[in-house]
């Protein structure tokens, strides 16, 4: 098998894919799949892509993606987003992709929580991530290296030369003259989240111990309307269009309670509703539900086609049924540091992109659906800084190729109480001494003899209880509850 490329991608959601379909066919590109391709967030992601309908939008879109981000965002990296969306759009748009369009094809924009104008695109009703995925596997041109964990990178005097890889049990190197990271974020290191199950920090542990800087990790996003009950490890999403359109958060009694935590109710952004409902349900003790009676059944089948499908097969009857929920784990805002054409700060060759990148465009809180337009808009910067770059040195192919074990046999044991300690005491309210508490535990969970990857979510899981300890005061999805001194 070849082993030395042009271009490296890793990760196969919309920032990787968009990512390769902006380079050059002249290029050797190979895109590394730690599983199927489809085993992404960008797969999963269900209500849209957020998108300023005209330029007088622009400046509301940013305005919009500001304040959900609790003044923490970059304003550049925002402006950056925001402006060169709509041409990210059309140019998906011109390439064959077809977003949701009324009977004379005029496109049908959605509303969801914290955008002040209905603007966001969706296909399949409610299966956009999906339909923009299978759109551009379908345009690819170059091959995926399926079922293959990226273990390190090869990384000598700051710069990156590849990386190095487990495929059926063989471990080997992947040489590139240039390296994207698009893996996603950190879904898995949480005990309730709503990501694909490949989605579990590895590269972001990997970055951690090169020294390469990750920035904001304290910003996590829990999504506020999640079905958390059975045993699935992604557990299932109710899309924020739901709201969006009409579906009310109740307490047993019917009570729409989020109006008494804030006047926008249903529609405040993410972190204030999931904080809402974590409080309700902790203050009474009482079930809290999403109330679809807003909807009528035929509607809701066609608007809602993933979520109907999936909540049936569970066994309700929707939207005659309200639906238990609970925030979950949804979204990493911070993740490796790069400036905004996607280049990992001090290390030549290297780039990430989508979730696993922290660009600042999302600051303490992510506007719903700014997501995947985040992975178009970004990875066609990176690709274009990587066409600007490119020239035509010969690689050292000379790292080693051994690895550390990746598993051993109790990591099963050590991961699944780190899953329930991040969810606890790292989640949606944090206390000083909780997290002083977990971040012990994962100090000594690192020194017992676990395998690599165990290694790595460790890494990551301990970066982000220090980035929590750091930030003192509550900010967007970091809300640290006041503890009484003695
Ligand atoms: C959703 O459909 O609620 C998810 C959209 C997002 O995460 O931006």
């Amino acid at each position: 098998m070849k082993t030395s490329y042009d271009v490296l991608i890793i990760g196969t959601g919309i920032a990787g894919l968009s990512a390769a379909l902006a380079l050059p066919k002249s290029l050797s590109v190979l895109i590394v799949s730690k599983d199927y391709a489809w085993e992404c967030n960008t797969f999963y992601a269900q209500g849209g892509v957020a998108v300023a309908k005209d330029a007088a939008d622009i400046p509301l879109h940013v305005n919009d993606t500001l304040e959900a981000g609790a003044g923490h965002c970059d304003l550049e990296a925002v402006k950056t987003l925001c402006s060169e969306g709509p041409r990210a759009i059309q140019h998906l748009i011109d390439m064959g992709f077809q977003f949701d369009t009324d009977d004379v094809g005029n496109l049908l924009y959605t509303k969801e929580a914290a955008h002040s104008t209905n603007r966001i695109l969706h296909a399949g009703g409610d299966a956009t991530g999906r339909y923009i995925h299978l759109f551009l596997m379908q345009q690819l041109p170059f091959p995926i290296l399926y079922n293959t964990q990226v273990t390190d990178l090869l990384i000598d005097h700051s710069t990156c030369y590849g990386v190095r890889v487990s495929n059926n049990d063989r471990i080997f190197n992947l040489y590139a003259k240039k390296v994207v990271i698009a893996s996603g974020g950190v879904g898995s290191l949480y005990e309730y989240h709503t990501n694909a199950k490949t989605i579990s920090a590895d590269m972001q542990g990997i970055c951690l111990s090169h020294s390469i800087a990750l920035r904001d990790m304290e910003m996590m996003q829990f999504h506020p309307t999640a079905f958390v009950l059975g045993n699935s490890v992604r557990k299932q999403l109710l899309s924020e269009s739901l709201r969006g359109e009409g579906a009310m958060v109740v307490d047993e009694e019917g009570k729409r309670f989020v109006f008494e935590y804030d006047p926008r109710g249903e529609l405040a952004p993410r972190d204030v509703v999931s904080r809402a409902i974590f409080k309700h349900k902790q203050a009474t003790g009482k079930e809290v539900y999403l109330d679809l009676s807003a909807f009528s059944p035929e509607h809701f089948k066609e608007r809602f086609p993933s979520i109907y499908f999936n909540m049936t097969n569970i066994g309700y009857k929707v939207p005659e049924q309200r639906i238990p929920i609970s925030p979950a784990f949804h979204y990493a805002m911070g993740g490796i540091a790069t400036d905004l054409h996607g280049n990992v700060l001090h290390v030549n060759d290297l780039y990430a992109a989508g979730e696993c990148a922290n660009t600042g465009v999302h600051g303490a809180n992510r506007l719903a659906s700014n997501s995947l337009l985040e992975g178009l808009v970004f990875a066609a910067r990176v690709a274009k800084e990587i066409i600007a770059t490119f020239d035509d040195r010969k690689l050292p192919c000379a790292f080693s190729e051994t690895e550390e074990v990746l598993m051993k046999e109790n990591d099963k044991v050590l991961k699944n109480e780190l899953r329930h300690l991040m969810w606890n005491t790292v989640g949606i309210i944090r206390k000083t001494k909780t997290l002083h508490r977990s971040l012990n535990r994962v100090e000594a969970m690192l020194t017992q003899p676990i395998g690599r990857l165990l290694k790595l979510r460790l890494l990551v899981s301990r970066e982000i209880i220090i980035s929590a300890l750091k930030r003192k005061t509550s900010l967007g999805a970091h809300y640290m509850k006041e503890e009484k001194t003695l």
